[in-house]
């Protein structure tokens, strides 16, 4: 309990700001366009990385309070030009009406949210039919020798790392969710290779 509400939320808001990680935000979130859901918005790392003339509104859902409460200290200092939501609640059940959204944003929580297929499911349903999802995961690696210790390892990473899964298949699950990729690169970023490779693009609806 004092670990997932006093450590855990500013450990992720520490481990997720590193260098390599805002690389790839930067690449694929300012694409991000009209009225945005961010699912799995956690401390708010991501709003820092959207092009402001391009976007109408965000709302940002998450079941981690302490999570959204260092994202609402970062609101006040990065003073923005669109209004920001936060609603405290899991991605596998959102009450947003269909088509609801321009834009979904999706940054290192396909790893972590629990039933993630059924989050995308609900990620489709409420995305426009020209929509777009936009995602930066690190995810399964495509060598052998290396997903054999994601997978050792997963279990235990999963209980201090907040439910981090080590090895999804993040563009499977995209895919077997009905989305197609409008760009999709996969590589390794610094860091040790469990838990470094890379998954990142922008989806539509097919
Ligand atoms: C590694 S953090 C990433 C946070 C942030 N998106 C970022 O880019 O730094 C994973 C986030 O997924 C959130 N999460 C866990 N279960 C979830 C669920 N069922 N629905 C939505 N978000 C969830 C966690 O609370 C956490 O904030």
């Amino acid at each position: 309990m004092i670990y997932s509400k006093y450590i855990l939320p500013k450990l992720l808001d520490l481990m997720c700001s590193l260098d390599g990680f805002s690389k790839k935000r930067q690449q694929i979130f300012p694409k991000a366009k009209g009225k945005i859901l961010e699912v799995g918005i956690g401390s708010g790392l991501n709003l820092e990385h959207y092009n402001h003339s391009n976007v109408e509104s965000v709302v940002g859902i998450d079941p981690a309070e302490p999570s959204i409460k260092i994202a609402k200290q970062k609101i006040n200092m990065l003073s923005l030009p669109f209004p920001v939501e936060f609603i405290v609640g899991s991605a596998e059940s959102m009450s947003f009406n269909d088509s609801a959204f321009d834009s979904v944003v999706v940054g290192y929580s396909l790893c972590t949210i629990p039933d993630v297929e059924r989050a995308l499911s609900e990620i489709s349903r409420v995305l426009k039919d020209d929509g777009r999802l936009y995602f930066v995961e690190h995810g399964l690696s495509p060598e052998e020798s290396i997903q054999k210790w994601q997978h050792r390892i997963a279990p235990y990473w999963k209980k201090i790392a907040g439910g981090c899964n080590l090895n999804r298949n993040t563009e499977d699950l995209i895919r077997n969710a009905g989305f197609s990729f409008e760009e999709l690169k996969k590589k390794y970023i610094k860091g040790p290779k469990i838990a470094s490779f890379h998954y990142y693009g922008v989806a539509k609806k097919s």
